[in-house]
């Protein structure tokens, strides 16, 4: 068999791709796209987590060693551009969230939080209503 399974978890996708397929070119074939191409200063966008068969692919290219020494890195994660799948079996690969949908997230956070904030400070002001219309109660006066 020459053939490797392939899972996307943060997209539910999976399939089946050779051996010899790069990480990035499987994400492109299942509709992934990163944030951005490689920059002249270094930069690349392609970095993702393999959380299953991390045995089953190339070893880390001088680019990858050196991204990740001035980056920092979280255990097994690659970059799509520069790993190729080199044996047969399952690989699971977790990609990073885009920007965009980070920025709607804490939109979505922001938004819960004022909602949250609202309800309490609308409580308050209903018991100082509360409180305003005892003082102005009949026996109030
Ligand atoms: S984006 Fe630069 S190696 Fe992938």
């Amino acid at each position: 068999m020459s053939d490797v399974e392939i899972k996307f978890e943060r997209e539910g996708l999976d399939g089946i791709v050779a051996v010899g397929t790069y990480v990035i070119d499987a994400m492109k074939r299942f509709g992934i796209r990163t944030e951005d191409a490689c920059l002249p200063s270094g930069e690349h966008f392609c970095a993702v987590t393999i959380t299953e068969g991390a045995d089953l692919l190339s070893a880390p290219t001088e680019a990858e060693i050196k991204f990740f020494e001035i980056n920092g890195k979280v255990e097994g994660e690659r970059l799509a551009c520069q790993t190729m799948i080199e044996r047969p079996g399952s690989i699971t690969v977790m990609t990073k969230k885009k920007k965009a949908e980070e920025a709607k997230e804490s939109e979505r956070e922001a938004a819960a939080d004022y909602l949250l904030e609202e309800r309490r400070v609308g409580s308050g002001v209903e018991s100082r209503l509360d409180a305003r219309r005892l003082f102005r109660s009949p026996r109030g006066r």
